[in-house]
């Protein structure tokens, strides 16, 4: 690719309704609801885990849980056991700050809010950035609690550095900040007699229309208000919040819609908590996927040797973000593995089974590139760094399904504000297309 070249159309309108999807989408919640918001205009039926399901054949459904990870699927015209499913996962939540139940303190003639620090953020990112709130709060009302998402769009909250003169090693230690008393935020400046608590909540229930003595609970996160945008000589670069990972669910839920009548069942699966580890009932260690799954069998009226079979004949493709290599630091990544932005769909790899790659599910997954002709690349760490994970093996191992590791190449992994390729978000909705209809 030169300087010169242009963009191909359909490559800069699939990176900027990433922009709008991830703008849009500022918390776990709001990400499921625009998720959930697409997919209705489009026919998807909802289900409801607490009452009976009525599925027909070829029909189109989703389900929530939690509020923050949703399973849609599409019933393919072919029988499950003779076809088995096709499954793409990705995760909803992003690594950062979240606000802890009573935030808001004041001292200093300044109200500020405590925070917790949720996955593996780089913190310092986060420092200077046009700071806001955005998650769901629970309100009392006069038919009952009432679960309502909240966002600011306004910049509302700010972590100020500390001036050189007061650090002047920044440049050379880097920014260290005390998790505890060097993360609170400062929310704004105390009148006399002003209760920071009290403003807080005001601010909240103002927010969803409600009166402050009826807001019970909220969970919150904190982002950067700064909407995406491309960058590079020729515009070839996305910036934005939250790349890792609503890059892949975007890319997932894109392949699913412009999947139409596929022989084998199609099912994208968008789980909350990944950068914690999972292990929760919305997260890909609890049991969503599996009940879903169970309850699709069920209704195909297979048998447990049916059940069994379709397992088998299941594909699981992980999609999370990939280490793009970044010149400045060469020294940080396995020198024959060296991953382009905007050079396709990354296959990650690693014996240790943080990633589940294995050389059967490789080669279909590049099948999958070349149908779809998009290039594709392999990744694997540095043997003297620690690897990351992803949803793949916990999904694999609940399930016992053969599956691979993707992802779009990336800078700044759970950075403030990450980098990524415009070409790359076509490339893999291309790619998982072609895995749709396989
Ligand atoms: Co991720």
């Amino acid at each position: 690719m030169s300087l010169t070249n242009p963009t191909p159309t359909a490559a800069l309108e699939w990176a900027n309704e990433l922009i709008d999807f991830i703008d849009a989408s500022p918390s776990p919640w709001h990400a499921v609801a625009n998720a959930e918001a697409r997919l209705q205009t489009l026919g998807y039926i909802r289900l409801e885990e607490n009452e009976r399901w009525q599925l027909a054949a070829g029909g189109r459904y989703y389900a929530v849980r939690g509020g923050s990870s949703l399973i849609a699927f599409v019933l393919g015209s072919q029988p499950i056991a003779a076809t088995g499913l096709r499954i793409v996962g990705a995760h909803t939540d992003s690594p950062g700050l979240r606000l802890k139940p009573q935030a808001a303190s004041g001292s200093d003639g300044l109200a500020r809010l405590a925070v917790e620090i949720y996955g593996g953020p780089i913190l310092a990112t986060f420092a200077d950035r046009d700071l806001s709130l955005a998650g769901r709060v629970v309100v009392r009302t006069a038919a009952g609690q009432q679960t309502r998402l909240l966002r600011f769009e306004r910049s509302l909250a700010r972590l100020p550095n500390l001036a050189i003169h007061m650090n002047r090693e920044v440049n050379e230690q880097g920014l260290k900040l005390n998790k505890q008393t060097e993360l609170p935020l400062i929310l704004g400046q105390l009148g006399v007699g002003c209760d920071a608590e009290a403003q807080l909540k005001k601010l909240l229930a103002d927010a969803v229309a409600a009166d402050a003595a009826d807001l019970l609970s909220f969970e919150l996160a904190v982002h950067d208000v700064q909407k995406g945008c491309l960058w590079g000589a020729n515009q070839e670069f996305i910036a934005s919040r939250q790349l890792d990972n609503l890059s892949s669910c975007h890319a997932a839920l894109a392949a699913m819609i412009a999947t139409k009548q596929p022989t084998a069942t199609c099912v994208t699966a968008l789980f909350d908590h990944e950068e914690v580890g999972s292990e929760s009932a919305a997260g890909a260690g609890g049991s969503f996927i599996a009940d879903v799954l169970a309850r699709i069998a069920s209704h195909a009226r297979l048998d447990e040797e049916d059940r069994r079979r379709a397992m088998a004949r299941s594909f699981f493709i992980s999609a999370d973000m990939a280490h793009a290599y970044h010149p400045n630091f060469p020294n940080a990544y396995e020198p024959g593995h060296k991953v382009r932005v905007n050079g396709g769909p990354v296959i990650k790899t690693n014996a240790n089974q943080r990633y589940t790659t294995n050389a059967e599910t490789a080669a279909r997954f590049i099948g999958f590139c070349e149908q779809a002709d998009v290039p594709h690349q392999q990744y694997a760490h540095r043997s003297d760094l620690g690897c990351g994970s992803t949803i793949g093996p916990i999904v694999a191992a609940q399930l016992g399904v053969a599956s691979v590791d993707v992802g779009s190449p990336m800078w700044a992994m759970h950075s403030a504000r990450e980098s990524a390729g415009v070409h790359d978000q076509a490339h893999m909705i291309a790619a998982l297309t072609a895995a749709f209809a396989s």
